[in-house]
């Protein structure tokens, strides 16, 4: 049963029992309100509402979204609650979340065992709480707090809750007990039912400008982003009204969000991620190998963040260096961030100090014959890889993982070196490494499952997003990331200048510009790159020249202060730089190119079709196993908009047939060169099939 009912002691129990995390489903509801309907009529003096498993309600069902809404709605069954003539406690472990946080909210009283957590995460799925939530958590913990709370989604231990009076108890032990005894002590003290509706919001504990300027933070934190200014309107209606008339605007804001081509992204999102770490075909049962040592090879910019990774999460890295100097740079580079963290307070001295502890540093390989895992994060080039994966092979233990971090590499070929290709895998960190959240698995010819079952399972430790990748010249996002920078290049020569480039992605919601992060990362990075290319390999010279020559002048970016832009040596602020048009000019000129005006749309449009038509034929290949996987490696690597789904999303949205058409318009225009569409997007097309209908079809064309 997944709502039981049960008298214990003159408490009606309502235990809630729907794996994995009690998601409000239809049946859910329908159990809830038929428990407090019966309990009308029973013996009964209190009603306790709690889970089994490992959580309290962790929402809304969301899978439900997007389907026809089912009877009984949500907040009919809080109005039943809330209504009830007999007091409800609802208690709380694990996660409260969503629709489950706004159950309690319309409970009488609320406890908690210390590790709960409860939090409105609504926004990150581009909705509002639309249960009462905006309505409720003003009235209890005011309106700065509820602003806070529910425009950032993040959710908060018990304690601070208590702090807040959104949790009136917080105990320690055994949940059902203490909950009990709870209830128990609520009826002994003759405790009646506490509606939070008919709290009132004192409007002097509002200052005036309070939604006006917590709305144009808004504009700038949670750039384009409906939700979050609709919560705003939300919890002013709570403050400025009453609460029927409060709950009526939550309503009609909810619906609104729920339909809006955000939240259908942005719940996309939230599936494609949690998928992303499921690998078909991998039995269940493979086992995992322990990982209890790491050793990270190379301490530049990446090894660092990559250790950093794991002694975050506990794990003792052994970081290994050319030299001594070297060495020490690197682990002074690691200290150094560290020291960031603390002054910005999101790590105590104490902690940051453990946390370094455990990298250790070594230039001798011997020194790594125990670790469990390596990664391998050296210059990019295949010589040195292939040197560093000899000696690896000849000292570490039997069933250690060897990693690469290649960017673009072949992952086979440097196992091929080994002994043990079996063993080797790519696991592509993205910049910078303790940050980002994607971590790409590459899995080669030869990797093992218990190798891959083992990567997707440390990624998680360290709370990386894993996406698998087949072996491909720059895998899945780096080889569309190549497309996408071709079109910026041309879209550069052919007549337009950075700042408008960037200005149209980022309005257009991608958290930096294409040329702003050249600079970032260094325009040496792609230069050099280049340098180890052929001729052929390189492609035309136009898509390129531009990137070369200012390289080539020692413009390489922020660390020289300037690059596509200027930059303040103090301060880093960007500014225009009139010799950059001149440079562009100038190459244009000698590629035979006359520079025209060229449209916001269009430019748009050259960058995300490249994106989405590489993403095609990344999937007709098998290097990507879903379009959501696609889309996981864009959100989570590449500062793609979660609210526009990822770019497979995104075509989806446009409509196949759309995409097609553009691409062949593009194709006709700039001929087949560089635009001709993917095999997969055009028998999709003829098929009048959706993405989405494709990865639930599995007869489907192209299905691996
Ligand atoms: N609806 C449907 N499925 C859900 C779900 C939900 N609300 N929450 C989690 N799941 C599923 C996941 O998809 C996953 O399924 P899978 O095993 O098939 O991949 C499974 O439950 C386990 O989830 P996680 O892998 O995320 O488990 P964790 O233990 O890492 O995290 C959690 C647990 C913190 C509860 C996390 O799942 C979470 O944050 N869930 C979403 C919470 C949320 O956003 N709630 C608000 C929903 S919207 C709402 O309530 C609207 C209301 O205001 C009207
Ligand atoms: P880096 O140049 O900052 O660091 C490389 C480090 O490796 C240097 O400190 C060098 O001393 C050390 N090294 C070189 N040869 C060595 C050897 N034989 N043994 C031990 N140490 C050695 O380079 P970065 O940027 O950290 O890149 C490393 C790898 O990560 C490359 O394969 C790169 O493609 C990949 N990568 C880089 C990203 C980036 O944004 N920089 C992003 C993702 C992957």
């Amino acid at each position: 049963m997944t709502v039981r009912y049960e008298l214990v002691n003159e408490i009606g129990v309502i235990t809630i029992d729907n794996p994995p995390v009690n998601a409000l489903s239809q049946a859910v509801r329908e159990g809830l309100k038929n428990a407090i309907e019966g309990a009308k009529f029973d013996s009964s003096k209190a009603l306790l509402i709690l889970c089994t498993g490992r959580t309290f309600i962790a929402g809304a069902d969301i899978s439900e979204f997007g389907q026809l809404p089912k009877e009984p709605s949500l907040p009919s069954v809080l109005s039943a609650i809330e209504n009830s003539e007999k007091p409800v406690i609802a208690a709380l472990h694990g996660s409260a979340l969503g629709g489950g946080f706004e159950l309690a909210l319309a409970c009488h009283y609320r406890c908690a065992i210390p590790t709960a957590e409860v939090g409105l995460p609504e926004v990150t799925l581009g909705l509002l709480p639309g249960a009462g939530g905006t309505q409720r958590v003003p009235r209890l913990a005011g309106v700065e707090a509820a602003l806070d709370l529910i425009t950032s989604g993040a959710p908060i231990v018990a304690e601070k809750a208590q702090q807040l009076s959104l949790i009136d108890k917080v105990l320690e032990g055994d949940l059902q007990e203490v909950a009990l005894g709870y209830a128990k002590a609520l009826v002994a003290s003759g405790a009646q039912p506490r509606r939070v509706r008919d709290i009132t919001i004192d409007p002097a504990t509002v200052a005036d400008d309070l939604f006006v300027s917590y709305r144009s933070k808004l504009k700038k934190r949670a750039r384009g982003q409906l939700a979050p200014q609709h919560i705003v309107s939300c919890i002013e209606a709570a403050a400025k009204g009453s609460f029927d008339q409060g709950l009526q605007t939550e309503r009609a804001l909810f619906i609104e969000c729920r339909e809006s081509e955000q939240s259908a992204a942005m719940r996309h999102m939230f599936f494609a991620e949690r998928n992303a770490s499921k690998v078909e075909g991998l039995p269940k049962e493979t086992a995992n190998r322990e990982v209890r040592s790491v050793a990270v090879i190379g301490g530049g910019t990446m090894g660092g963040g990559i250790a950093m990774c794991f002694a975050n999460a506990g794990i003792p890295v052994k970081l290994l260096e050319i030299s001594d100097e070297a060495l020490q740079r690197g682990l002074q580079l690691i200290a150094k961030n560290y020291g960031v963290s603390v002054k910005r307070g999101k790590l105590t001295e104490a902690d940051a100090a453990a946390r370094q502890r455990l990298i250790t540093g070594t230039t001798l390989y011997a020194d790594l014959a125990d670790c469990d895992l390596v990664i391998e994060a050296v210059f990019e080039s295949i010589e040195v890889k292939k040197e560093v994966f000899t000696k690896l092979d000849g000292v570490c233990k039997q069933k250690a993982i060897l990693a690469t971090n290649t960017s673009y590499l072949d992952v086979d070929a440097i196992a091929a070196v080994t002994s043990r290709p079996e063993d080797v895998i790519g696991l592509h960190f993205f910049s910078p490494a303790n940050v980002m959240k994607l971590l790409e698995i590459i899995r080669g010819d030869k990797t093992s499952d218990e190798v891959l079952a083992t990567s997707m399972s440390i990624a998680k430790k360290i709370q990386k997003v894993p996406v698998l990748s087949r072996v491909c010249f720059g895998f899945i996002g780096n080889r569309m990331l190549r497309q996408y920078t071709r079109e910026t290049q041309l879209c550069l020569i052919e007549g337009s200048s950075p700042e408008q480039i960037d200005r149209v992605m980022v309005d257009w919601g991608m958290a930096m510009g294409p040329l702003a992060v050249g600079d970032l990362a260094g325009l040496d990075i792609g230069y050099k790159a280049r340098q180890a290319l052929s001729d052929e390999e390189k492609g035309e010279p136009k898509t390129y020249c531009i990137a070369d020559t200012l390289a080539e002048m020692g413009r390489l970016g922020q660390k020289t202060g300037a690059g596509y832009y200027r930059y303040d040596p103090e301060t880093r602020a960007r500014s225009s730089d009139p010799e950059v048009l001149k440079i562009i000019e100038a190459e244009a000129h000698k590629q035979g190119v006359t520079r025209r005006e060229i449209s916001n749309d269009e430019i748009l449009k050259r960058l995300t079709l490249a994106l989405i038509n590489e993403g095609f034929k990344i999937l007709e290949e098998g290097i990507a196993q879903r379009p959501g996987d696609i889309d996981a490696v864009y959100v989570f690597g590449y500062g793609f908009p979660p609210y526009r789904g990822g770019p497979m999303f995104y075509a989806d949205q446009l409509g196949l047939k759309n995409v097609y058409e553009m691409i062949c318009a593009y194709r006709d225009k700039h001929g087949e060169l560089y635009w001709t569409p993917s095999a997969l997007l055009k028998e999709l097309v003829q098929e009048e099939i959706t993405l989405a209908q494709w990865v639930s079809d599995r007869s489907l064309p192209f299905r691996q």
